[in-house]
């Protein structure tokens, strides 16, 4: 093994010189691992020089529990991102991730040799190979190039919109007692307008009494909930809300045939043309993790991950989240793990994640940092706090690191934290760049699954039925007569007023949940009339 080489520019990084063999002796056996294994890169001497002899792995079995993936910008984040899925994918794991600048797409085609790609592969001992891999695009709500993704507001739940509309508590339980009443009525609640309806019935006159039984939700509150969703609205909400919603179990898809059968399919979330809107899209990472969460059957131990989700700038979740929000994240990040999915958080600092999700996350991928600020040597040792005890003085490598280096620490299959390793990683074998405009909307267009989401469909749900309601106020009976089958009303694009008298009427919800129409809308609807939605631990709904 050769050790120290040229230049003794990082000889201060180790405490005691003398330890070097060791460690990197200590950095291979702690590594060698038996089953299948993601390789990261290799382990850096403390002369600076990368050491093939001692590999840096990381095993499948363990992507279970979780990860990590930080450092401040332009240290290599993404390329580890894209390195990892990658090998996941070759090793038949289908992988999630968000593309948020748009520097991911490039997973799709072959990577382009050069000088510092070979440099690099020689280095930790790669043999690089250009290889595009499998990928499908997703985007949310059709805002940017990808199969669109939308979510029922049902499924989606009060909390995570309670994020995205800024509501504070008071509004966010009241947001709930809404929810509540919409499930225990049957009422759907697909799009926008339907919530905004059921809000606006209850803030009505007619919906007086059924407001009192509700308790806890106050008029004037029902008020602002409702200015909000119209704001929201007025924001461009209505893409993201509605039907087709989107089906979880597509991101778990395996090539079938041809040259990659076997390889996990990459689905990469285009996030570029609503980068504005972090709220938005960093509550529906969150949905679609908890959605996965209610439809994945329970796994024991296993050889490699059902799936991995990477959440990219992860703060995005945690800014300004309340209490029962990251008490949440943190369950749903506890106990996905029993189905077989790992979830990498990718942040600049681990002071942005909270300390009870950090604590799950087992294996970790860190780039350097910067030491500026007075602020910036706080993260930093932060950050080395973080870290089991190793011969490094982390607090100097950690500045020092180069591009694409980062100081790792993962769990053997046992479970037991690795030793520290100063790791130089590996190239991406795909393209480091994104792919051009025009191939990219080429495999959209190709692919099956636009086909299934491409067109959002508006059918009959709680607004359609309030407002064909509404209109047939003074009619008796007139929701009633709808025959089962008949096509459902025009829905018009502004809400109705609530109808002016209905006093000696029966509980219009009552009547409305009453009605064939009601009722085969509700069949359609994949929910069951008369029976309670449930709602699962981040209030997002089963619907399946
Ligand atoms: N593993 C690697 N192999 C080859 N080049 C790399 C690697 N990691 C980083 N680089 C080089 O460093 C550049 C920056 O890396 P990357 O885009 O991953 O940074 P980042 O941490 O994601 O930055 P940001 O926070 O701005 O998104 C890349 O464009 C690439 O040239
Ligand atoms: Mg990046």
């Amino acid at each position: 093994m050769t050790i120290g080489g040229t230049g003794a520019r990082r000889l201060g990084t180790l405490r005691n010189v003398t330890d070097t063999t060791d460690q990197l002796e200590a950095i291979r056996a702690g590594y060698a691992f038996t089953g299948p294994a993601m390789q990261l890169g290799a382990a850096v001497s403390a002369g600076g020089q990368a050491c093939p002899e001692a590999p840096v792995h990381l095993p499948l079995s363990v992507m279970n529990r979780h990860g990590l993936v930080a450092g401040a910008t332009g240290t290599g984040k993404t390329k580890t991102l894209q390195l990892m899925a990658e090998q996941l994918s070759a090793g038949g794991v289908p992988v999630f991730l968000a593309d948020i600048k748009g520097d991911l797409s490039g997973l799709a085609a072959p990577g382009v040799d050069n000088d510092t790609i070979q440099a690099r592969a020689q280095d930790v001992g790669q043999h690089w190979q250009a290889t595009g891999f499998p990928v499908e695009f997703f985007s949310l709500g059709g805002q940017g190039t990808g199969a669109p993704i939308r979510a029922t507001i049902t499924s989606f739940g009060p909390q995570l919109l309670a994020k995205v509309l800024n509501l504070n508590e008071t509004q966010t339980s009241s947001l709930g007692l809404v929810f509540h009443y919409a499930d225990q009525r049957g009422l759907a609640l697909l799009d926008v307008k339907d919530l905004r309806s059921v809000v606006q019935y209850l803030a009505s006159a007619e919906g007086k009494a059924d407001l009192k039984e509700l308790g806890g939700l106050s008029a004037a509150t029902a008020g602002v909930i409702l200015r909000q969703l119209i704001a929201f609205s007025d924001q461009g909400a209505d893409a993201f809300f509605g039907e087709p919603e989107f089906d979880t179990s597509d991101l778990l898809r395996v090539v079938t045939d041809g040259e990659q059968a076997g390889w996990g399919v990459i689905s990469c979330l285009e996030l570029s043309a609503v980068q504005d809107r972090p709220k938005l899209f960093s509550t529906f990472l969150m949905w679609l993790l908890a959605d996965l969460f209610h439809d994945l059957p329970e796994v024991g131990d296993i050889d490699k991950p059902k799936l991995v989700f990477f959440l990219d700038e992860a703060h995005l979740l945690f800014n300004g989240a309340s209490t029962a929000f990251l008490e949440s994240i943190e369950q749903t990040v506890r106990l996905i793990r029993s189905k077989g999915v790992g979830v990498f958080f990718v942040t600049q600092t681990p002071k942005d994640v909270p300390a009870n999700v950090l604590a799950q996350l087992g294996n970790r991928v860190q780039h350097a940092l910067r030491a500026f600020t007075p602020e910036d040597a706080k993260a930093l040792k932060a950050t080395v706090s973080t870290f089991p005890k190793s011969g490094y003085d982390l607090e100097e490598l950690l500045t020092q690191l180069g591009t694409g280096e980062a100081v790792v620490t993962v769990l053997s299959e046992r479970g037991a934290p690795t030793p520290v390793a100063w790791t130089r990683m590996r190239a991406p074998q795909s393209l480091m760049a994104p792919i051009e405009a025009s191939a990219m909307q080429a495999a959209v267009d190709g692919s099956p699954l636009n086909g299934r989401y491409a067109e959002a469909i508006d059918r009959e749900s709680a607004y359609e039925i309030l407002a064909a309601r509404v209109q047939g106020a003074g009619q008796e009976g007139r929701v009633q007569e709808v025959q089962e089958g008949s096509p459902a009303p025009e829905p018009a694009r502004e809400p109705k007023r609530p109808p002016a008298r209905q006093k000696e009427e029966p509980g219009m919800v009552q009547q409305v949940v009453g009605s064939t129409a009601f009722r085969s809308m509700m069949r359609s609807a994949g929910t069951v009339i008369g029976r309670e939605i449930t709602r699962s631990i981040f209030g997002t709904a089963r619907r399946r």
